[in-house]
């Protein structure tokens, strides 16, 4: 695992954005996995701008999300469909067919995970994945518990990240209690993986990532036996560290 701490959310979002522009530029057919939620967004403001610059091209990029809500219509502002176009992709050039989120409409939703499973493995498996982290240690929506060797699966959302996404929300009884999630085990197959952190928020969770035992409570643990791993988290997100 290495560590880099950076000063703010700003550095956090540059010293990534270089990383993924490195192995984008480097890469012929890159397959990158993404995260939603308010750390990656300096990420994806970066690379939008590096793309209107013309420095960069996503037309040989294939991207897996994370996760989706499951019950969200892909219109809907909160779900990560959404997200993901307002904030990524209709500002690039990536092949619309090649920018893949799980669909947490679909009517068997146990077929879309088998089906975003096969294509993330035909796809010659993630170059690199960006990850964010939960406050309770959480990887994509694999709350604590979550078995190591998970595939993408239908998940139930946990108290914690229940309260900690309802300010996306009107409320809290408005956000979704289930999700479809990356497991762990496909993210850990992933032959590069960058964690952000921001906020004194996941002060505790990264104390735990880097220096606790590794244990299904905290599914980040897991990190620590990655080969490939780098960290990019700023202070007060190191504060415990
Ligand atoms: C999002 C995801 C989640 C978030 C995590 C942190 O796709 O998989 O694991 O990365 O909940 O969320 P933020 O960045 O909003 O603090």
């Amino acid at each position: 695992m290495e560590i880099i701490r950076v000063e703010n959310y700003e550095e956090m979002s540059t010293r990534s954005c270089e990383i993924f522009v490195k192995r984008l530029k480097s890469i012929e057919f890159p397959v990158f996995g993404l995260a939603t939620g308010s750390t990656p967004m300096g990420l994806y403001r970066c690379l939008v701008k590096k793309f209107q610059a013309g420095e960069i091209s996503f037309k040989y990029a294939t991207t897996f999300n994370l996760d989706e809500y499951i019950g969200l219509p892909k219109d809907h502002e909160q779900s990560y469909h959404y997200y993901m176009n307002e904030l990524f992709f209709r500002h690039i050039d990536i092949l619309k067919e090649n920018a893949h989120v799980p669909n947490g409409m679909a009517e068997d939703l146990h077929a879309e995970c088998e089906q975003y499973e096969r294509l993330i493995e035909e796809s010659g498996g993630i170059d690199l994945q960006i990850l964010g982290i939960g406050e309770n240690g959480h990887i994509a929506f694999n709350e604590p518990g979550s078995p190591f060797n998970g595939k993408t699966a239908v998940v139930n959302l946990s108290e914690s990240t229940l309260k900690a996404n309802a300010r996306f929300f009107k409320n809290l009884y408005e956000v979704p209690t289930r999700a479809i999630s990356m497991g762990i085990g496909t993210i850990m197959k992933a032959k590069e993986i960058i964690l952000l952190a921001s906020g004194g928020t996941k002060a505790v969770a990264m104390k735990k990532i880097i220096h606790g035992e590794i244990t299904e409570d905290v599914p980040a643990s897991i990190l620590q036996k990655h080969k490939h791993v780098t960290i990019i988290a700023d202070e007060a997100a190191l504060s415990k560290v």
